[in-house]
């Protein structure tokens, strides 16, 4: 079988010890001969870099593995170029989400103004690595999931429309590890569904077995009705997203046909959101104290003790996801996985030029998506409004708009008004000097 150079891009990321734990876990199907790290900041990426080289030491001495800061020793001689770059780092998500909220308006990593500004910085961070990556490994595969994803993939339709990017996002299969508890199946793999929408953005219309044919949304929409997903949280098992988990009911209520995407909350329900924020305490402080102490100060350990023996890492079960996609293309496998990519037709009453994030089979020349038909006017209505916003965010950025990001701001279902969007806009401006492109 043949074998596989992947470079990780982002290896300082929070969640590359438990992706690296699973790459190393599938070697049946996605051989490894080479795996690397690649990242801007020589520090962060070597605390967990460190860690990292011990555990290919000890479990897999036989795959070549380096960290650097150098693209062309990173992107040379890759097969995978597997992208979950934060540009800005946590340091700028804390300001993306407190900004908005200084005027009441959700401060959320990837929907509304936060996820606005973290595409400003995002979409030249991402186009980087494309550059990279087509030079140094023309024939590579970027499995991107940097954030935010929608916006990003946008730009990469814009701007780099015939590389070979695939925009993924683990939102729908943590909410079908959910499900698949609610029905108490082993597995989401046991299921087939049928979704339609953009990312973080979407509504499940079909849920059958496998195995039988037998339609599961009875059951679900049961359970959804009362409970949203909550009491099922998957890997998002973090308090925090309790609330969001509930409010996948309030969300279902609004269409009781189809099931709903969490991160639906923000948008019908800001109200809500906004009430259940804290300025001075938000979602970034609480990974701040969770999940980067736990997996930093676990590398730092790893490197003092010199060995991974008794580690508390675990490998990233639900990353299997990113495993799925690269070896629907090396194998062929024809799985069906949802992508976000352009839609051209296959929502027939939507923007043909639009990226959607709907099932596709996926083989050796990438994703085939499927058909999807018309859909509701309420949730074209929705996603009218939104694919707009994400549209006019990345035109700000190719052409350096002031004028289109305040468009872009004020056609936010979460932003009042264009004088608030103006305010926030300024405030964002001003705290992303040197991220973003300069604004006329
Ligand atoms: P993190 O800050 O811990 O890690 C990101 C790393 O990227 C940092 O080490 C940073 O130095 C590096 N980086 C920033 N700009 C870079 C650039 N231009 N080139 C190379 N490296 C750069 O963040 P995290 O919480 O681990 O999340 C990583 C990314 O994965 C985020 O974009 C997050 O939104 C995304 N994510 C996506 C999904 C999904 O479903 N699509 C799921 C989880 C996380
Ligand atoms: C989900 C989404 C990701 C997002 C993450 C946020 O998994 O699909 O796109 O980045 O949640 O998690 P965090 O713990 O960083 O708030
Ligand atoms: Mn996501």
């Amino acid at each position: 079988m043949k074998k596989y150079s992947i470079v990780i891009a982002g290896g300082g990321s929070t969640f590359t010890p438990e992706i690296l734990l699973l790459l190393l876990s599938q070697q049946d199907r996605l051989p490894l001969r080479e795996l690397k790290l690649y990242d801007n900041d020589a520090e962060r990426q070597a605390i967990v870099g460190d860690a990292c080289a011990i555990i290919m030491k000890e479990q897999a001495p036989n795959i070549k593995f380096s960290y650097t800061t150098d693209p062309k020793a990173a992107f040379t001689d890759v097969d995978f170029v597997m992208a979950h770059i934060r540009v800005g780092k946590y340091e700028m998500r804390s300001l993306d989400e407190k900004i908005p909220l200084k005027y009441g308006v959700v401060g959320q990593e990837t929907c509304g103004p936060g996820g606005m500004s973290y595409g400003m910085r995002s979409i030249g961070g991402v186009i980087e690595l494309i550059d990279f990556m087509e030079k140094y490994s023309p024939d590579a595969w970027m499995l991107n999931y940097s954030n935010p994803a929608a916006i990003v993939a946008e730009a990469t339709r814009r701007l780099k429309p015939n590389s070979k990017v695939l925009n993924i996002c683990d939102m729908p299969i943590g909410i079908e590890d959910s499900m698949a508890s609610i029905l108490g199946l082993k597995s989401r793999k046991e299921m087939q569904v049928s979704y339609y929408g953009l990312n973080h953005f979407g509504w499940w219309t079909s849920i059958i077995e496998k195995s039988t044919g037998k339609d599961l949304m009875p059951k679900l929409h049961e359970h959804v009705s009362k409970h949203g997903y909550a009491g099922y949280p998957g890997f998002h098992a973090d308090e925090d997203w309790t609330d969001t988990f509930t409010m996948a009911k309030k969300v279902h209520d609004l269409d009781p046909t189809t099931l709903p995407n969490t991160y639906l909350k923000y948008y019908l329900y800001p109200d809500h959101v906004v009430g259940h924020s804290d300025i001075n305490y938000t979602r970034t402080d609480m990974v701040k104290a969770g999940r980067e102490k736990e997996v930093f100060g676990e590398c730092r350990s790893i490197v003092e003790k010199g060995t991974a023996k008794d580690s508390k890492f675990e490998i990233g079960g639900h990353a299997t996801y990113i495993v799925d996609l690269a070896t629907a293309i090396t194998s062929n496998t024809g799985e069906r996985m949802l992508l976000i990519v352009p839609n051209e037709g296959a929502i027939s009453n939507f923007d043909a030029d639009a990226m959607v994030e709907i099932p596709c089979i996926v083989g050796y020349s990438g994703p085939q998506p499927l058909t999807v038909g018309e859909i509701p006017r309420f949730q074209k209505g929705l996603m009218e409004q939104q694919i707009a916003v994400e549209k006019l965010v990345v035109e700000a950025w190719i052409e350096g708009s002031y004028l289109k990001l305040w468009q872009a701001l004020t056609l936010s279902r979460m932003v009042p008004s264009a004088s608030v969007a103006k305010q926030i806009l300024d405030d964002l401006i001003e705290a992303n000097k040197g991220f973003w492109p300069k604004l006329k």
